[in-house]
Parts: structure tokens; C-alpha cells; sequence
């Protein structure tokens, strides 16, 4: 099963990406998460990317495509997986299709501005894991600890105002050509896309998704997709 995740920062994509890759035993690769292991080495590269995350820009497609070349290669992508921020540009999702990687399924979280400021502002990261929280939506137990490792949670570098609006901008830019690419994929049947209203609570959402995924995975591999 191979599933990609769309949806502007603060729309519920890492959130639904854990409840997913824990159902149904398929890797989460987050592009997200892995630049962020990047910035941590400090090296040159760690260096660059941390200047673009913190800018709220993209990425070059170059990077972030060779970074997930190396990342589906590996042994545990090969029953599927999951991209959760992958593809962000229309090059993004034509380099995954030259691979001749079949995706079956696109959920794309649709949420207003205003709430995704609110998420946010109060999203709370445990680093290790990607754990995330939120300290109205989804508080941990205990608070700023982490659920399971009890270590402390952190805000994002790239939460700040100036940078979430310039990763909103982005989004904006790229996700409605990305939106007509797969509504194409979907009409010539080569994989499923949905819209998902990520307004509702988690534990809905995650519902529906389970739902879509049961309803379709049989008739998606009956047609050999
Ligand atoms: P990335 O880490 O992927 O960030 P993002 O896309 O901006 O998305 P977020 O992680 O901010 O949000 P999310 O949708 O996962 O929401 P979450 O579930 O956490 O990328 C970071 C940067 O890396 C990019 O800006 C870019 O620079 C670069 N990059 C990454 N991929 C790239 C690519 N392919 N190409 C180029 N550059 C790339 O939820 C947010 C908050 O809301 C949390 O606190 C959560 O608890 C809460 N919440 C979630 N769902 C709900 C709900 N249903 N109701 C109430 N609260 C909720």
C-alpha cells in the first residue's frame, strides 16, 4: 500500500501519517522529518536546509527527491509506505511516477487559515519520535513531556508567524497544480484521491480514513494497481 499525504502545514498530516503507518505496518517517511535529522549532523548541507526550513521556503526538488530515492529503496518500503510532505511540486510527484512507483492512495486535508494558525502556534514536537501534540487539541498527559519517553517536548523552529506564512504562500503556489495532477491520475483510474475535511477531530478523521482505505484497498488490488 503506498499512500501520500497532501495538505498545508498544521492540516493533521503527520497527526493521521502515525495512526496510518501504525494500522496498517507501513513506513512514515516524513521529507519534514527527514531534513530536520539533516540539520541535526550540522554539516554543510544540515546547515543550508536549516536556513530554508526556518525561512519557511521549499526545498530544492533536487534534495528532497534524492533523499527519498534513498529513503524507498530501503528494505522495510518494500510492502509500501507512506509520504507524508512528498510531493510539495508538481516535479515532486513526476520524479515519484518516472520511478514507476504506483501510488494507490491520495488524502488531501483540507483546513482554513485561521485554524491552521491556531494549530500551529500551539503544536508541541517531541523530536526523537515526531510525536506531536497540542496543547488544547491534543495535550500530552503530562505538560511538555511526552507521553511514552516523559522528555520534553519542543516548538518547531519553523512555527514562528513570519515562517508559517511563507510555508502557507507555498502550499498555495504549488498544491492546486498538484491537485489537478492527481484529479488526472484519478480519472485515467491509476490511483484513488480523496479530500478529506481536517476540520473534524483526530479520532473522526482517522475513522474515515480507515474506512476509505478498507472500502477501496480490495478493488484497487483486484485492478493490479
Ligand atoms: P513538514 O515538517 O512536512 O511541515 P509541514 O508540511 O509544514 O506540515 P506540518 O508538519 O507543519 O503540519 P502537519 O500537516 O503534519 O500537521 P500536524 O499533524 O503536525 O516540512 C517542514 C519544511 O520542510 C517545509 O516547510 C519545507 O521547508 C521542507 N520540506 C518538507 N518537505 C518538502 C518537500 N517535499 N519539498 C521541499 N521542501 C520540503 O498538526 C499540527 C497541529 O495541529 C498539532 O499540534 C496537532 O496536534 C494538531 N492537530 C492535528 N490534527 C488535528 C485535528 N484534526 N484537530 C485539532 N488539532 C489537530
Amino acid at each position: 500500500m503506498r499512500i501520500v499525504l497532501l495538505g498545508a502545514p498544521g492540516s493533521g498530516k503527520g497527526t493521521q501519517s502515525k495512526f496510518i503507518t501504525e494500522k496498517y505496518k507501513i513506513p512514515q517517511i516524513s521529507t519534514g522529518d527527514i531534513l530536520r535529522a539533516h540539520i541535526k549532523l550540522k554539516n554543510k548541507i544540515g546547515k543550508k536546509i536549516y536556513n530554508i526550513l526556518k525561512n519557511g521556503e521549499l526545498v530544492s526538488d533536487n534534495i528532497v527527491c534524492n533523499l527519498i530515492y534513498e529513503r524507498i529503496k530501503q528494505k522495510d518500503c518494500s510492502q509500501g509506505f507512506l509520504l507524508d510532505g512528498f510531493p510539495r511540486t508538481i516535479q515532486q510527484a513526476e520524479y515519484i511516477s518516472n520511478l514507476d512507483i504506483k501510488i494507490n492512495f491520495v488524502f488531501e486535508f483540507i483546513v482554513p487559515d485561521a485554524l491552521i494558525l491556531q494549530r500551529i502556534s500551539g503544536r508541541r514536537i517531541h523530536i526523537q519520535s515526531g510525536r506531536t501534540y497540542h496543547i488544547y487539541f491534543n495535550p500530552p498527559k503530562q505538560e511538555g513531556k511526552d507521553d511514552i519517553t516523559k522528555e520534553t517536548l519542543i516548538i518547531r523552529e519553523d512555527d514562528k508567524i513570519e515562517s508559517i506564512q511563507n510555508r502557507l504562500e507555498n502550499y498555495k503556489k504549488n498544491n492546486h497544480i498538484l491537485n489537478k495532477y492527481y484529479l488526472k491520475e484519478e480519472q485515467l483510474k491509476k490511483l484513488k484521491f480523496f479530500k478529506i475535511d481536517g476540520i473534524k477531530k483526530p479520532d473522526i478523521i482517522k475513522k474515515e480514513i480507515q474506512k476509505i482505505i478498507e472500502s477501496n484497498f480490495c478493488v484497487l488490488q483486484d485492478s493490479n494497481l
